[in-house]
């Protein structure tokens, strides 16, 4: 089975690379766009450029593609331009594995279940940029294909396969090593999932015949002040050091509360087990 990680540089997508690396009866490629990190076979790639995209994806003919990439405020050019060369090059036959986001539910009224309608913020919203794109990539996705998973997580969190730790537990061990306080918001509530998780559950679905829309990630819900406070104590440092950050927000800019995703359907289908 050829299979082509796009983001294969990424935080998560470098893990999901590394596994399919090492999983017998799968040829893989991977893609970067400006950081090739510690993998030497990476092809340099700007999913954005229809030329080069179509003369890699006719070299790869890959029998599933796993989207792992991400831009921030310019992923809707992702969506417009990467998602849409990617789309006109899918045959019926090559699956899709697109990791989304929670950030789908901009309402913030969690827990959602894969069922329940997503959502956009408005234009002018500080996060518009990504959660509006993830919405709009997720729907392009239905519309036009058939062949396909849609993965939507939470925060990841934890060290990769190359030894990478996400941003977030990554500035809360900085503050505590250095025995400093920090601060997170206890109104702001998600599903937490471990990057090796998310990569070994995609690595599955690479494999399976398995299409639709999953919530990848554990039964169990928390703020990040709950989350950040187990961390600490985890990595051995004294938790009350996490503090309750203020809750007031500007106008047109709140974030989402709840976003928390239901688990229970990707556990009936899946062996991996969310820690
Ligand atoms: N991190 C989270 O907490 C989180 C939560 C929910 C869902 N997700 C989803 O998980 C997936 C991976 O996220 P991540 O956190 O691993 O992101 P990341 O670390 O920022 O990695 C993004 C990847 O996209 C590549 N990329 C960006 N623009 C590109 C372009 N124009 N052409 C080709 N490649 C491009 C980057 O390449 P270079 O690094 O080489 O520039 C990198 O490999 C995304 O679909 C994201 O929406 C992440």
């Amino acid at each position: 089975m050829k299979v082509c990680v796009f983001g294969a540089s990424g935080y998560t997508g470098a893990s999901i690379y590394k596994l399919l690396k090492e999983t017998t009866d799968v040829d893989v490629v991977g893609t970067y766009l400006t950081e090739p990190t510690m993998f030497d076979d990476l092809y340099k790639l700007d999913i954005n450029q229809p030329e080069s995209f179509s003369d890699f994806f006719k070299k790869a003919q890959p029998d599933v593609v796993v989207w792992s990439v991400m831009s921030g405020p310019n992923e809707h050019e992702l969506v417009d331009q990467g998602l849409m060369h990617l789309i006109t090059h899918l045959t019926l036959q090559t699956k899709l594995v697109y990791i989304s986001s929670d950030f789908v539910f901009t309402e913030g009224k969690g827990p959602y279940d894969e069922e329940d309608p997503m959502s956009k913020l408005p234009d002018d919203h500080l996060l518009a940029g990504y959660a509006n794109a993830k919405v709009k990539a997720e729907r392009f996705i239905t519309k036009e294909l058939s062949n396909y998973a849609i993965l939507r997580a939470g925060p990841v969190y934890g060290e990769n396969k190359i030894g990478k730790l996400d941003e977030r537990t990554d500035k809360l061990a900085y503050h505590l090593r250095s025995d400093k306080r920090i601060a997170f918001r206890n109104d702001l509530v998600r599903t937490f999932v471990h990057v090796d998780d998310l990569a070994a559950v995609t690595v599955e679905f690479v494999q399976n015949d398995v299409t639709g829309v999953y919530h990848a990630g554990p039964d169990e819900n928390q703020s990040f002040y709950q989350f950040m406070r187990q961390k600490a104590e985890e990595f051995g440092y004294d938790m009350n050091l996490v503090e309750k950050d203020s809750e007031e927000e500007i106008v047109n800019q709140e974030v989402p509360k709840n976003t928390s995703l239901d688990t229970e359907k990707i556990t009936k289908i899946t062996k991996q087990n969310f820690r």
